[in-house]
């Protein structure tokens, strides 16, 4: 069977192609990142804009690569939520036409779940309940996957942890993306020279981290910084939003009792982080699934293997879903 993705939910505009469940036969992300650079963050209706010019080509063009045709699609998988509301309704309305037009059935993906599914685009799924870690630009969040549900374990009570990467990175005169900046200049930097206090938080499982970004601020502002202080401060902030991380998954799989830990989001593309949930997991004896860095940002493939699953076990979502920005995982 061969499954269309559509992934619209930021900046980036994505299709790809799947036959059954594994094989990805193309996979094409058109990101609309360098034009928010000037303003070093997303800017909603440039996103939605590219979405809308990026759409029709992406789509060809992932045809194209997989070699097939339109009549030969038999499931459309399209992102209905989280995100910005303009780009989702571009990929959603993308999708309704297409399957309205060729008579394909739809099904409407979560964006966080199929984060989490991009450790199984190119395999099969654990079947024993899970951790999931999810960390990107939009969310920090922990849950527990049993039984076909999601219960949500915590979250963060302000920003996410690849807002907080972009905010102190534009403080500290980075490029937007501020992640990949940060974890390059920390890996030269001494992560001890500068410490930070981890918060303080009710929820056991709750994540915070504008305090670390406030703290950050105090430090630098009106001081010009030396290339040794940039990277003794970048290296000291990724130490300590990774450690925390870390430690929170990792007492969520022990304290649940659970024994696979599975990571999603851009975020996950942290060399530090990668590195540490390894090694803690294999001390814990917990099995990490760390999705392949191509897959760690927003990409239609892991839509497609999300929306295969759903299809299979929910049958189509029919044509009546809207787009949804607040989406949620878990309850
Ligand atoms: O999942 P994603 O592509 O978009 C959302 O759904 O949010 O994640 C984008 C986020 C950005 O905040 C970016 O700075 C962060 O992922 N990111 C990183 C790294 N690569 C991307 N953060 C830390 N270290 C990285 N290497
Ligand atoms: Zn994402």
């Amino acid at each position: 069977m061969i499954t269309l993705g559509i992934e619209t939910s930021c900046d980036e505009t994505s299709c790809a192609v799947l036959e059954g469940r594994n094989k990805v036969l193309s996979n094409i992300v058109s990101s609309s990142l360098k034009k928010h650079r000037p303003f070093g963050g997303v800017v909603p209706e440039i996103a939605s804009r590219h979405c809308l010019e990026a759409i029709d080509i992406v789509y060809r063009e992932a045809l194209d690569r997989a070699g097939i045709s339109p009549d030969q699609i038999r499931l459309i998988a399209v992102t209905q939520g989280p995100g910005l509301a303009g780009s989702l309704l571009v990929g959603v309305s993308f999708a309704k036409a297409l399957g309205y037009s060729l008579k394909i059935p739809l099904v409407a993906v979560n964006h966080l779940e199929a984060h989490l599914d991009a450790n199984f685009i190119e395999s099969g799924k654990p079947r024993r309940p899970f951790v999931g870690l999810l960390v990107s630009g939009g969310h920090t969040t922990l849950i527990r996957h049993e039984k076909g549900r999601f219960q949500l374990l915590g979250k963060t009570l302000d920003d996410a942890v690849g807002e907080a990467y972009d905010k102190v990175a534009k403080v500290l005169g980075l490029a937007y993306p501020g992640g990949p900046e940060i974890d390059r200049l920390a890996k030269r930097g001494d992560p001890e020279a500068v410490s930070f206090t981890a918060p303080k938080l009710k929820g056991k499982y709750c994540f915070s981290f504008s305090g670390i970004k406030t703290a950050v601020l105090y430090r630098v502002r009106g001081r010009k910084l030396s290339r040794r202080e940039l990277e003794d401060l970048c290296a000291g902030f990724q130490e300590s939003v990774v450690s925390w991380i870390v430690r929170k998954a990792v007492a969520a799989c022990e304290e649940t009792r659970t024994r696979i830990l599975v990571a999603g989001g851009g975020v996950i593309a942290n060399s530090l982080l990668r590195e540490r949930l390894l090694a803690e997991t294999r001390k814990h004896k917990i099995k990490l699934f760390l999705p392949p860095l191509a897959y760690t940002t927003d990409n239609a493939a892991m839509v497609a293997r999300n929306g295969i699953d759903r299809f299979s076990k929910n049958g189509p979502s029919g044509f009546g879903f809207s787009a949804d920005p607040n989406l949620k995982i878990g309850n």
